[in-house]
């Protein structure tokens, strides 16, 4: 179960910036989703750090997708960082905020028209999805008589059990990018056009790939298609390896503590008092297949030991099967520029949400403290279940550390804001301010919603400067419902 020693570094944060954050609280309300900017450039410096020392053509693009807003890409294009976009309109934004469009990578399944035009228009890199796109881009940019720099998009990848199956994003049963098989015939027909212009390869796994080896099979495919295509007459400038560097949610002895109380309770021993998830959900642990004793996490991890740029850091040393580095290869075929796409790696870690508990109850004899939001709020938890650690403020003496579950105030049963046992230093009274740590990425815009007519929290950022940054305004009850006196006919009336 999350405890919190991966949180001093937000505590302190939190401790600094007090008075500051008590004048947002009184001005925006709660919930608050706040983004230490100092935590943010940090996250950031470790990439750029471990590039610089190890391979430096290369593009830091953050994948905007984790924390959608203008604060937050105007923060990346003042760190020096591109930008993944996954629609026309984080395009548009990145654009506005003066992102070289060399360093912007336009991902998607589906692109639209003008998501494809504004593209163009600006030259930014498309990362080719499938067979259509390619046809109607190819035809846009006749129309626009320019030229499409293209990445082409990959999976069938033997990559899954690497996090959360509906968050695997490289291995077969995913709806993005081309198959590998087709490589060949893709890199032929790309050749021909007089349209598009190979730039090179690209793939995302997934996130939170916590096992470094998710990152060396992706290479060790991206090299044999860096073959495929220099055999069809293309020269691979740039390899794309998406994000998906994972965080540490909490230190790796209590992940290895949740584990084994989890797998106890799966094997059926202990007793139901000591259900360490809600409803005893395995989590990312599969169930044990026939003949196996044990069941084996599969899963969403929580813990990594190489979290974000270590993870680079350690990938770039290991070897493949001919002996020679992931770096040696990457030299061997021109070193391409390298683009990594982190968004929760550099925003999850930085962003904390502070709520009020709005009470507590027991359910089959385990605490529930229900708080003051949903996950309508925090919508990571409606694809796999995320663990966030969590704490009651102040924090004081007479403290007394207990496991209980986090609910929501959502008029559904799912609506819990962590099925996994959170250890909090107290149980709240209704009206205590709690923290969730780690909330930075996903959590306030993945799946936000106006659920039950709750209006969206703000979302701001947390300067080193003692100032704050809104980055998104807080709805009103207005913005939801509208006012009594609204007229909502719309249209000319049927007599007219
Ligand atoms: C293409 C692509 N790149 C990068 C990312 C960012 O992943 P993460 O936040 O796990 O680093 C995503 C997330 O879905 C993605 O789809």
């Amino acid at each position: 179960m999350p405890q919190r020693s991966t949180t001093t570094r937000l505590d302190a944060l939190l401790g600094s910036h007090q008075p500051l954050i008590e004048r947002l609280i009184e001005r925006y309300g709660l919930p608050l989703h706040a983004i230490f900017l100092e935590e943010l450039e940090e996250n950031t410096r470790g990439f750029f750090d471990v590039l610089a020392t190890r391979y430096t053509n290369s593009t830091v693009a953050f994948a905007v997708k984790s924390n959608p807003c203008r604060g937050a890409i105007r923060t990346a294009k003042r760190l020096g960082l591109g930008a993944d976009v996954a629609s026309e309109y984080e395009l548009r934004a990145a654009l506005e905020e003066g992102i070289a469009p060399s360093a912007i990578i336009c991902n998607g399944n589906a692109k639209s028209n003008e998501y494809l035009d504004t593209a163009l228009d600006a030259g930014a890199l498309l990362a080719l999805d499938n067979e259509v796109e390619l046809e109607q881009l190819e035809d846009r940019a006749k129309r626009a008589g320019t030229g499409a720099d293209v990445l082409t998009r990959f999976r069938g990848m033997p990559l899954s059990g690497l996090t959360a199956e509906d968050q695997t994003t490289a291995a077969d049963w995913t709806k993005f990018g081309f198959h590998i098989d087709e490589a060949e015939r893709l890199f032929a027909r790309i050749a021909s056009s007089d349209r598009l212009r190979f730039r090179g390869l690209s793939a995302h796994i997934g996130t939170q790939i916590a096992d470094p080896n998710g990152y060396v099979l992706l290479f060790d495919h991206l090299f044999r298609l860096a073959e495929i295509a220099g055999g069809c007459g293309l020269d691979v400038e740039s390899i794309d390896i998406g994000g998906g560097f994972p965080i540490a949610f909490f230190a790796g002895d209590e992940w290895a503590d949740f584990a084994s109380r989890l797998l106890a309770r799966l094997r059926g021993e202990g007793p139901a008092s000591e259900a360490t998830t809600w409803n005893d959900l395995p989590m990312g642990y599969a169930r044990a297949a026939r003949g196996q004793a044990s069941p084996r996490w599969v899963g969403k991890a929580y813990w990594s030991e190489y979290p974000a740029e270590r993870m680079l850091d350690h990938v770039f040393s290991r070897r493949l099967g001919n002996g020679a580095t992931i770096l040696d290869r990457l030299t061997d075929i021109g070193s391409p520029r390298l683009i990594v796409e982190p968004g929760r790696s550099l925003m999850a870690p930085a962003g904390i949400t502070l709520v009020r508990a709005a009470g507590v109850k027991t359910v089959l004899g385990h605490p529930v403290v229900s708080l003051d939001m949903g996950i309508n709020n925090h919508g990571t938890n409606l694809i796999s279940p995320d663990m966030f650690p969590a704490a009651v403020l102040p924090e004081r003496e007479d403290d007394h550390p207990v496991d209980a579950f986090l609910a929501g105030r959502l008029c559904f049963s799912g609506d819990m804001v962590s099925k996994a046992k959170v250890r909090l230093n107290r149980l709240p009274s209704p009206g205590d301010r709690c923290v969730i740590y780690h909330t930075g990425a996903y959590s306030a815009d993945h799946f936000a919603s106006n659920s039950c007519g709750f209006p969206r929290p703000a979302k701001v950022a947390i300067r080193a400067d003692g100032m704050a940054e809104l980055w998104r305004a807080p709805e009103t009850f207005a913005d939801v419902f509208g006012d009594a006196a609204d007229d909502l006919t719309i249209g000319d009336s049927p007599g007219a």
